[in-house]
């Protein structure tokens, strides 16, 4: 079975590409096959994997028009056991093209239904940071939805609109939708704030956030640059620790290790 999970939060900045980027090479790496769809015209996710978007023929947004095949369009990020289906620019105009089609809101999800056989054991789609067709199109595509919080000031706000939001998707378009879990992130243990943003949250998901806390770290901040997830660019580092002990936890949850 192929586990499809979105990461969103309609609130910019707050680590969505980070954490997909650097999450699906740690699973990927503990074995597990994993196929990342870059559904956001900004393309983070596709750069981070040192990727150029403006070369890519068969991308996302081509497989949403119904011009290629969603098999057509995954590529090898080249790392082990890690697909991609690239964003591309054109993208940006995807949103205004799918007002105009039927089921639009069901696109991606019915392109998604031809490739389970492709032995996935999971896929990771990375949504813009928006409420509009595209990450609607993730929802309702997705078994469940990974929603990174930034460990700032105002890190709750927005949390319930984007709660609502997952309901209602859950109500009127994907019965089935449930929230995978909340990673905290970009975490500066030597700040109040930080401490107080953590309780903050684990009170209003309750048993939902991650007990792997993500660092505000350089590293992760360099690796994109590079084109690479962190585990490749610094195995070391803080940022790389956390991601893959976050990927561990994740694999052992969703496995029912503990
Ligand atoms: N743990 C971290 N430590 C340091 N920098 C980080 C960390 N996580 C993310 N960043 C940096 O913060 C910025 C925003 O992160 P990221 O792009 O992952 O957020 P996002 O939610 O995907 O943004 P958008 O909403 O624009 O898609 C990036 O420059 C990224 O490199
Ligand atoms: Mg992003």
């Amino acid at each position: 079975m192929t586990k499809i999970v979105a990461v969103f939060n309609q609130k910019g900045g707050v680590g969505k590409t980070t954490t997909i980027v650097n999450l699906c090479a740690c699973i990927a790496d503990r074995g597990k096959r994993v196929c990342v769809i870059d559904i956001d015209p900004q393309g983070n996710t596709t750069s981070g994997y040192g990727i150029n978007k403006s070369e890519q023929e068969n991308t996302i947004y081509e497989v949403l028009i119904d011009e290629v095949n969603l098999d057509d369009a995954i590529m090898s990020t080249g790392y082990k056991n890690l697909f991609i289906v690239p964003s591309s620019a054109r993208l940006a105009g995807a949103e205004i093209e799918l007002v105009t089609i039927s089921i639009r809101e069901g696109k991606l999800k019915k392109a998604l239904s031809a490739i389970e056989k492709n032995g996935f054991d999971y896929i990771f789609i990375d949504c813009p940071p928006s409420l509009g067709l595209l990450s609607i199109n993730a929802l309702v595509a997705a078994d469940s939805v990974l929603i990174p919080i930034q460990c700032e000031y105002y890190a709750l706000e927005g949390v319930s609109q984007l709660v609502q939001t997952i309901q209602l998707v859950k109500k009127s378009l994907n019965p089935k939708l449930e929230i995978q879990g909340v990673v905290l992130s970009m975490f500066d243990g030597r700040t109040n704030l930080s401490i107080q943003v953590v309780d903050e949250v684990k009170n209003y998901f309750k048993g939902k956030v991650y007990s792997t806390i993500i660092p505000r770290n350089i590293r992760l901040a360099e690796a994109p640059s590079f084109g690479k997830p962190v585990i490749y660019y610094d195995e070391k580092s803080k940022g790389s620790v956390a991601y893959y002990e976050l990927a561990e936890e994740f694999i052992d949850l969703e496995e029912g290790g503990f």
